[in-house]
C-alpha cells in the first residue's frame, strides 16, 4: 500500500511536466530483447515471435502505476531475439506496425511520447541463443537456428563479439537514438531512460555440477552421448562474459550519463548485495538439472513436460509440417544455395504456416506461441526475478522522481497526512 501511495504522488510530480500529449497522462515506453518482453514468464501477450509475456518486468511495472494512477499509455515493444541494431530499426517506429520486416514480427507497437524507457540489450549481440543451443540445450533448430558450434568455439566465438568495439558503439548508437526520440517528447531533456544489465547464471561454489549436462537429449534420462558439461571453469568463464557484458553495458550508458541514462544492475538489492545468491544454477547441494528448485531464479528447458515430437505437440507439428513444404527434401548444400540466408528461410517457413493456429492464444503450454515461449525460456528470469528487476527500475525511477511534498492533496483521494522523511500517506 505504502509503494501505491507513493507512485500515485509520483505519478501526480511528473504529471505537472507534461506538456503533450495531454497534461495529465504519462505515457512510457519499454525496449529491449527477450529478457524485456520475459518469454516464458506465465501467460503469452502477444508479439509473434517477439514473445512478450504477461509478467515481464515492464508489464509488472506498469501494473503498479496503473493500480494508482489510472489512465496513461505504455508502450510494450521489446522482442525476443533483438540486437541493439534491430531494437534502432524496428523498436523506435513512429507509427505502429502490424506487418513486416517479416511475418514472424508483427505487431510492432509505436514508440511514443514517453517520459521514460526502459531497455534491456546486448545478450543478442554476443549471440545468447548460440550459447544456449551449442552449450546448454545442445540441439539444432531444424529450420535454421543460430550456426552449430562446439560449445568451446561457442564461448571463443562469443568472447570475440564481447571484446569487439562494435559491442558497447552499437549500444551506444542504439542509446542516442533513444535519448534522441525521447527528448523529441513530452519532457524534453528530462526523459529518462533505465538499461538494466544481466545477471552471472551460475554459483561457482563447488564443483557438484562437473558432470551435469543441461542437454535436451540428455535429461531426463541420459542418453549415453556426448555433450557440454557445466564444469567450474565453464560456469566461470559464462559468469565473466556476463561480467564482461555488464561493463559493456555500463560503459554505453556512461557515454550518454549526461543525457538522462542510468545504468540498472539486476544482480544487487538496493543495499548492494548480491541478489541473486543461492538463486543461480548449480548452487551447493542441488542436483542439476532440478527444474523444480524453488530457489531459481531463471527457467530451466522442460525436460519433462516438453514432447517434440509432431504426434503430441500441435505447434512441433505445425512447424514440421511447414518445414517439410518449404524445404522438402533438401539436402544441406541445397538449403545454402536456394537460401543463402538463413533468416530467408525462416521466412518462407513462416510464411507456410497456417497463422491462425499459430497465433492462437493458447492457455496450454503445447499449442500456438506458449507451447514456443515454454521452451525459449529457458535461462530466461522467473516470475520472482522479473518482479525484483521491476523493483530495481522503481528504486531508481523513484531517486529520479521525488514525491510531491507533503501538503499536496492530490496524491490522495481522501486527504493524505505527512509521514516520516516528507512522504504523504493516505488517510
Ligand atoms: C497486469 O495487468 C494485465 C492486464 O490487466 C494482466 O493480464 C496481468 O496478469 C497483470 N500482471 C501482473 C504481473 O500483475
Ligand atoms: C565425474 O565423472 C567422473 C567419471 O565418471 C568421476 O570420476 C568423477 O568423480 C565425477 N565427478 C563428480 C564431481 O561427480
Ligand atoms: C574469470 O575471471 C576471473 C577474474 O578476472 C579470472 O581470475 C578467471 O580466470 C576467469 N575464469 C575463466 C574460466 O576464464
Amino acid at each position: 500500500m505504502f509503494r501505491l501511495v507513493l507512485l500515485s504522488c509520483l505519478i501526480s510530480g511528473i504529471y505537472s511536466l507534461v506538456i503533450n500529449p495531454r497534461a495529465d497522462q504519462l505515457e512510457w515506453t519499454a525496449l529491449g530483447d527477450s529478457y524485456a518482453s520475459g518469454v516464458g514468464s506465465t501467460d503469452y501477450v502477444d508479439g509473434r515471435r517477439c514473445l512478450r509475456y504477461n509478467e515481464a518486468y515492464p508489464v509488472q511495472l506498469n501494473n503498479d502505476s496503473e493500480l494508482s494512477a489510472g489512465d496513461h499509455i505504455f508502450n510494450n515493444v521489446p522482442c525476443s531475439g533483438a540486437l541493439a541494431a534491430e531494437i534502432a530499426e524496428w523498436q523506435l517506429l513512429d507509427e505502429k506496425k502490424d506487418t513486416g520486416p517479416s511475418w514472424q514480427y508483427g505487431p510492432r507497437p509505436a514508440f511514443g511520447n514517453p517520459s521514460f524507457a526502459t531497455l534491456t540489450a546486448g545478450g543478442d549481440d554476443i549471440d545468447f541463443p548460440g550459447i544456449i543451443f551449442n552449450c546448454i540445450i545442445d540441439v539444432s533448430l531444424w529450420f535454421g537456428g543460430p550456426t552449430r558450434r562446439t560449445c568451446e568455439d561457442q564461448r571463443a566465438h562469443s568472447w570475440e563479439l564481447l571484446k569487439s568495439d562494435d559491442l558497447v558503439n552499437n549500444l551506444d548508437s542504439l542509446i542516442q537514438k533513444i535519448v534522441e526520440k525521447g527528448r523529441n517528447g513530452p519532457i524534453g531533456d528530462k526523459f529518462k531512460l533505465y538499461a538494466t544489465g544481466y545477471p552471472k547464471f551460475f554459483s561457482t561454489e563447488t564443483t557438484e555440477c562437473d558432470n551435469v549436462t543441461f542437454a535436451r537429449s540428455a535429461n531426463p534420462v541420459d542418453d549415453g552421448k556426448d555433450h557440454p558439461r557445466m564444469t567450474l571453469q565453464v560456469r566461470q568463464d559464462f559468469n565473466n562474459m556476463s561480467d564482461a557484458l555488464n561493463e559493456a553495458i555500463r560503459s554505453a550508458v556512461g557515454r550518454n550519463s549526461d543525457k538522462g541514462v542510468t545504468f540498472i544492475d539486476i544482480e544487487k538489492d538496493n543495499f548492494g548485495d548480491d541478489a541473486l545468491k543461492g538463486h543461480r544454477y548449480c548452487e551447493p547441494g542441488v542436483k542439476e538439472p532440478d527444474t523444480e528448485n524453488p530457489e531459481l531464479y531463471m527457467w530451466h528447458y522442460p525436460y519433462k513436460e516438453a514432447s517434440d515430437d509432431a504426434q503430441t505437440d500441435p505447434t512441433v507439428a505445425l512447424l514440421s509440417g511447414a518445414y517439410s513444404q518449404v524445404v522438402g527434401q533438401l539436402n544441406a548444400q541445397d538449403i545454402l544455395i536456394k537460401w543463402p540466408n538463413t533468416v530467408d528461410m525462416q521466412n518462407a517457413m513462416y510464411d507456410a504456416i497456417d497463422e491462425t493456429k499459430l497465433q492462437e492464444k493458447a492457455t496450454s503450454t503445447t499449442a500456438g506461441w506458449d507451447s514456443i515461449g515454454f521452451r525459449a525460456r529457458v535461462f530466461h528470469p522467473q516470475v520472482v526475478y522479473h518482479r525484483f528487476i521491476r523493483d530495481r527500475i522503481f528504486a531508481q525511477y523513484r531517486q529520479d522522481n521525488p514525491p510531491a511534498p507533503c501538503t499536496s492533496e492530490e496524491c490522495c483521494p481522501s486527504g493524505c497526512t505527512c509521514g516520516s522523511s516528507g512522504v504523504p500517506l493516505c488517510s
